[in-house]
Protein backbone atom coordinates (compact mmCIF):
# COMPACT_ATOMS: atom_id res chain seq x y z
CA UNK A 1 0.00 0.00 0.00
CA UNK A 2 1.35 3.37 -0.92
CA UNK A 3 1.67 6.69 1.56
CA UNK A 4 0.97 9.70 -0.17
CA UNK A 5 1.11 12.65 2.04
CA UNK A 6 -1.60 15.36 0.68
CA UNK A 7 -0.27 18.84 1.18
CA UNK A 8 2.21 21.36 -0.83
CA UNK A 9 4.22 22.48 2.45
CA UNK A 10 7.96 21.66 1.86
CA UNK A 11 8.48 21.36 5.72
CA UNK A 12 5.59 18.79 6.35
CA UNK A 13 7.02 16.98 3.23
CA UNK A 14 10.27 17.15 4.48
CA UNK A 15 9.50 15.71 8.00
CA UNK A 16 6.81 13.22 7.22
CA UNK A 17 10.03 12.02 4.57
CA UNK A 18 11.68 11.26 7.69
CA UNK A 19 9.34 8.66 8.04
CA UNK A 20 10.77 6.59 5.66
CA UNK A 21 7.44 5.39 4.31
CA UNK A 22 6.69 7.88 2.11
CA UNK A 23 6.03 6.96 -1.44
CA UNK A 24 4.52 10.45 -3.13
CA UNK A 25 2.93 13.77 -2.48
CA UNK A 26 -0.65 15.03 -3.83
CA UNK A 27 -0.94 18.46 -3.96
CA UNK A 28 -4.64 20.57 -5.84
CA UNK A 29 -5.04 23.91 -6.04
CA UNK A 30 -6.38 24.92 -3.24
CA UNK A 31 -3.17 23.51 -1.13
CA UNK A 32 -1.35 25.69 -3.59
CA UNK A 33 -2.99 28.76 -2.50
CA UNK A 34 -1.68 28.10 1.11
CA UNK A 35 2.04 28.83 0.47
CA UNK A 36 3.21 31.91 0.10
CA UNK A 37 3.45 31.72 -3.53
CA UNK A 38 1.80 33.98 -6.29
CA UNK A 39 2.87 33.56 -9.80
CA UNK A 40 2.90 30.82 -12.38
CA UNK A 41 6.62 30.57 -12.41
CA UNK A 42 7.05 29.81 -9.04
CA UNK A 43 3.97 27.52 -8.71
CA UNK A 44 6.81 25.37 -10.92
CA UNK A 45 9.31 25.87 -8.85
CA UNK A 46 7.52 24.38 -6.78
CA UNK A 47 6.99 21.27 -7.74
CA UNK A 48 10.08 20.84 -8.52
CA UNK A 49 11.18 21.59 -4.87
CA UNK A 50 8.98 18.77 -3.75
CA UNK A 51 10.16 16.12 -6.58
CA UNK A 52 13.74 17.17 -5.24
CA UNK A 53 12.79 17.00 -1.30
CA UNK A 54 11.65 13.12 -2.66
CA UNK A 55 14.51 12.17 -3.74
CA UNK A 56 16.09 9.95 -6.47
CA UNK A 57 14.30 7.25 -6.46
CA UNK A 58 11.93 6.47 -9.71
CA UNK A 59 9.18 4.66 -8.32
CA UNK A 60 8.39 8.37 -6.10
CA UNK A 61 6.25 10.76 -7.47
CA UNK A 62 4.25 13.92 -7.05
CA UNK A 63 0.35 14.93 -8.02
CA UNK A 64 0.30 18.91 -9.75
CA UNK A 65 -3.09 19.74 -11.01
CA UNK A 66 -3.81 21.73 -14.27
CA UNK A 67 -6.18 24.99 -13.90
CA UNK A 68 -7.20 24.73 -17.41
CA UNK A 69 -10.88 24.04 -18.11
CA UNK A 70 -10.79 23.68 -21.71
CA UNK A 71 -9.19 20.78 -23.90
CA UNK A 72 -6.32 22.68 -25.67
CA UNK A 73 -5.64 24.56 -22.76
CA UNK A 74 -5.56 21.43 -20.55
CA UNK A 75 -3.70 19.51 -22.86
CA UNK A 76 -0.88 22.21 -22.85
CA UNK A 77 -0.89 22.62 -19.16
CA UNK A 78 -0.45 19.34 -18.37
CA UNK A 79 2.14 18.86 -21.21
CA UNK A 80 3.92 21.50 -19.38
CA UNK A 81 3.40 20.40 -15.86
CA UNK A 82 4.72 16.94 -16.93
CA UNK A 83 7.97 18.23 -18.47
CA UNK A 84 9.05 20.29 -14.89
CA UNK A 85 10.32 16.74 -13.41
CA UNK A 86 10.40 13.09 -13.99
CA UNK A 87 8.56 12.76 -11.21
CA UNK A 88 5.46 14.79 -12.36
CA UNK A 89 1.86 13.24 -12.32
CA UNK A 90 -0.70 15.38 -13.94
CA UNK A 91 -3.51 15.69 -11.82
CA UNK A 92 -7.09 16.28 -13.72
CA UNK A 93 -10.84 16.70 -12.58
CA UNK A 94 -13.38 14.37 -14.30
CA UNK A 95 -15.09 16.38 -16.55
CA UNK A 96 -15.32 15.24 -20.05
CA UNK A 97 -12.55 17.75 -20.86
CA UNK A 98 -10.49 15.96 -18.28
CA UNK A 99 -11.19 12.06 -19.79
CA UNK A 100 -10.21 13.60 -23.31
CA UNK A 101 -7.11 15.47 -21.78
CA UNK A 102 -5.99 12.07 -20.01
CA UNK A 103 -6.83 10.45 -23.24
CA UNK A 104 -4.26 12.55 -24.90
CA UNK A 105 -1.52 12.42 -22.48
CA UNK A 106 -1.92 8.90 -21.74
CA UNK A 107 -1.12 7.99 -25.24
CA UNK A 108 2.51 10.04 -24.92
CA UNK A 109 3.01 8.05 -22.21
CA UNK A 110 2.66 10.77 -19.59
CA UNK A 111 1.36 9.61 -16.79
CA UNK A 112 -1.95 11.18 -14.98
CA UNK A 113 -4.24 11.08 -11.78
CA UNK A 114 -8.09 11.52 -12.40
CA UNK A 115 -8.85 13.95 -9.54
CA UNK A 116 -12.48 14.63 -8.06
CA UNK A 117 -13.88 11.23 -8.74
CA UNK A 118 -17.40 11.28 -6.47
CA UNK A 119 -18.50 7.99 -8.74
CA UNK A 120 -18.42 4.46 -10.07
CA UNK A 121 -18.67 5.93 -13.50
CA UNK A 122 -16.40 8.44 -13.31
CA UNK A 123 -13.88 6.29 -12.18
CA UNK A 124 -14.49 4.31 -14.98
CA UNK A 125 -14.20 6.73 -17.61
CA UNK A 126 -11.01 7.34 -16.28
CA UNK A 127 -9.44 3.83 -16.43
CA UNK A 128 -11.03 3.54 -20.39
CA UNK A 129 -9.15 7.25 -21.20
CA UNK A 130 -5.76 5.25 -19.42
CA UNK A 131 -5.19 7.09 -16.16
CA UNK A 132 -2.57 6.01 -14.33
CA UNK A 133 -4.28 6.67 -11.21
CA UNK A 134 -8.15 7.75 -9.83
CA UNK A 135 -8.58 9.97 -6.65
CA UNK A 136 -11.78 8.91 -5.17
CA UNK A 137 -12.66 11.65 -2.14
CA UNK A 138 -13.59 9.23 0.37
CA UNK A 139 -14.21 12.37 3.20
CA UNK A 140 -16.09 14.62 1.28
CA UNK A 141 -18.77 12.18 0.43
CA UNK A 142 -19.07 11.04 4.15
CA UNK A 143 -19.42 14.51 4.74
CA UNK A 144 -22.77 14.74 2.31
CA UNK A 145 -23.91 11.24 4.29
CA UNK A 146 -22.81 9.26 1.46
CA UNK A 147 -20.45 6.42 2.13
CA UNK A 148 -17.34 7.02 0.61
CA UNK A 149 -15.74 3.41 1.40
CA UNK A 150 -18.81 2.27 -0.46
CA UNK A 151 -17.44 3.76 -3.80
CA UNK A 152 -14.08 2.69 -3.55
CA UNK A 153 -14.61 -0.99 -2.60
CA UNK A 154 -17.42 -0.50 -5.56
CA UNK A 155 -14.32 0.99 -7.97
CA UNK A 156 -11.68 -1.53 -7.14
CA UNK A 157 -14.32 -4.56 -8.08
CA UNK A 158 -14.64 -3.03 -11.51
CA UNK A 159 -11.31 -2.54 -12.12
CA UNK A 160 -10.90 -6.26 -11.33
CA UNK A 161 -13.58 -7.50 -13.07
CA UNK A 162 -11.74 -5.84 -16.40
CA UNK A 163 -8.35 -6.04 -15.35
CA UNK A 164 -7.90 -1.84 -15.49
CA UNK A 165 -4.31 -1.40 -14.54
CA UNK A 166 -5.17 2.29 -13.18
CA UNK A 167 -4.47 2.49 -9.43
CA UNK A 168 -6.51 4.09 -7.21
CA UNK A 169 -5.78 6.56 -4.46
CA UNK A 170 -7.84 6.84 -1.70
CA UNK A 171 -8.13 10.39 -1.31
CA UNK A 172 -9.65 13.55 1.12
CA UNK A 173 -8.80 10.82 3.66
CA UNK A 174 -10.11 12.52 7.34
CA UNK A 175 -9.39 10.19 10.07
CA UNK A 176 -6.79 6.65 11.00
CA UNK A 177 -10.16 4.19 10.43
CA UNK A 178 -10.26 5.39 6.87
CA UNK A 179 -6.58 4.44 5.82
CA UNK A 180 -7.29 0.65 7.89
CA UNK A 181 -10.36 0.17 6.02
CA UNK A 182 -8.92 1.10 2.56
CA UNK A 183 -5.68 -1.20 3.83
CA UNK A 184 -8.49 -4.16 4.57
CA UNK A 185 -10.16 -4.31 0.78
CA UNK A 186 -6.58 -3.78 -1.10
CA UNK A 187 -6.70 -0.33 -2.19
CA UNK A 188 -3.15 0.31 -3.98
CA UNK A 189 -2.46 4.32 -2.08
CA UNK A 190 -3.86 6.48 0.57
CA UNK A 191 -3.22 10.30 0.11
CA UNK A 192 -3.76 12.02 3.55
CA UNK A 193 -2.77 15.08 5.71
CA UNK A 194 0.80 14.16 7.73
CA UNK A 195 -0.95 14.14 11.28
CA UNK A 196 -3.02 11.52 10.25
CA UNK A 197 -0.75 9.36 9.27
CA UNK A 198 1.02 9.69 12.17
CA UNK A 199 -2.08 9.10 14.45
CA UNK A 200 -1.67 5.42 12.66
CA UNK A 201 0.95 4.92 15.25
CA UNK A 202 -0.09 6.52 18.32
CA UNK A 203 -1.91 4.62 20.78
CA UNK A 204 -2.50 5.44 24.45
CA UNK A 205 -1.52 1.44 25.56
CA UNK A 206 2.12 1.80 23.53
CA UNK A 207 2.45 4.90 25.59
CA UNK A 208 2.11 3.44 28.97
CA UNK A 209 3.76 -0.20 28.39
CA UNK A 210 6.79 1.43 27.35
CA UNK A 211 7.05 3.60 30.26
CA UNK A 212 6.53 1.17 32.36
CA UNK A 213 9.26 -0.98 30.38
CA UNK A 214 11.51 1.80 30.92
CA UNK A 215 11.22 2.48 34.83
CA UNK A 216 11.26 -1.14 35.60
CA UNK A 217 14.28 -1.58 33.98
CA UNK A 218 15.86 1.42 35.13
CA UNK A 219 14.77 0.52 38.59
CA UNK A 220 17.10 -2.58 38.14
CA UNK A 221 19.81 -1.82 35.92
CA UNK A 222 22.31 0.45 35.45
CA UNK A 223 24.36 1.04 32.13
C1 LIG B 1 -6.66 14.53 -3.35
O1 LIG B 1 -5.72 14.30 -4.06
C2 LIG B 1 -6.99 15.82 -2.74
O2 LIG B 1 -5.86 16.67 -2.74
C3 LIG B 1 -7.42 15.71 -1.31
O3 LIG B 1 -7.28 14.45 -0.76
C4 LIG B 1 -8.65 16.45 -0.96
O4 LIG B 1 -8.91 16.29 0.41
P1 LIG B 1 -9.90 17.25 1.24
O5 LIG B 1 -11.28 16.78 1.00
O6 LIG B 1 -9.46 17.04 2.65
O7 LIG B 1 -9.66 18.65 0.73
Amino acid sequence: MKFFIDTANLDEIKEAKKMGILDGVTTNPSLIAKESIYNKNDIYKHYISICNILGKKNSKNVSAEIVSVDYLDMVQEGEEISSLHPKIVVKIPATENGIKTIKYLSKKNIKTNCTLIFSSGQALLAAKSGSYYVSPFLGRLDDISQNGLDLIKEIKTIYSLYRFDTKIIAASIRHPLHIIECAKIGIDAITSPRNIISNLINHPLTKIGLEKFLKDYKKKIRN
